[in-house]
């Protein structure tokens, strides 16, 4: 689960070669969806990618949970909106699983390259994000 406090974000990041169900359990969020165009495989080597923007949905606690598959809604951003957010994420296979050929499935932050005037849009992958952090809590139960 994770907990976005009232105006926080998590930055733009990618669930390589993952299916995915997010279901927000508290408040609102935004998600700007973006799909991988080409191999999801060979895209984790390259340190751009090409997307297609998938469009910006504001998704509340008494919405549906929100898929994404290795091809589709694969890289997101997810911020608070009207206030403090809470979603619950369900990912397989799991972050630092092994993909075959490549290695522990890392999970990568990106920032947007502007590509006005092209239908493809770029983003480059980073390490770390500037002004993000996460803290760890553990789950107590029930
Ligand atoms: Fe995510």
């Amino acid at each position: 689960m994770f907990i976005l406090r009232r105006g926080s974000q998590l930055p733009l990041h990618d669930h390589p070669l993952m299916h995915g169900i997010c279901k927000v359990v508290h408040g609102k969020v935004r998600m700007r969806n973006f799909s991988l165009i080409g191999d999801p495989l060979s895209s984790l080597k390259d340190g751009t990618v090409k997307v297609t923007r998938e469009g910006d949905r504001v998704v509340a606690y008494n919405d549906p949970a929100v898929v994404l598959s290795p091809t589709k809604g694969n890289i997101h951003e997810i911020s608070a909106v009207d206030g403090p957010a809470a979603f619950v994420d369900i990912l397989a296979p799991p972050y630092s699983s092994l993909i075959v050929g490549y290695g522990p499935r890392p999970c990568h932050y990106f920032l947007e390259l502007d590509c006005e005037g092209e239908s493809a849009q770029k983003l480059i992958k980073i390490n770390d994000h500037p002004g993000y952090w996460t803290d760890i809590a553990p789950y107590l139960g029930p």
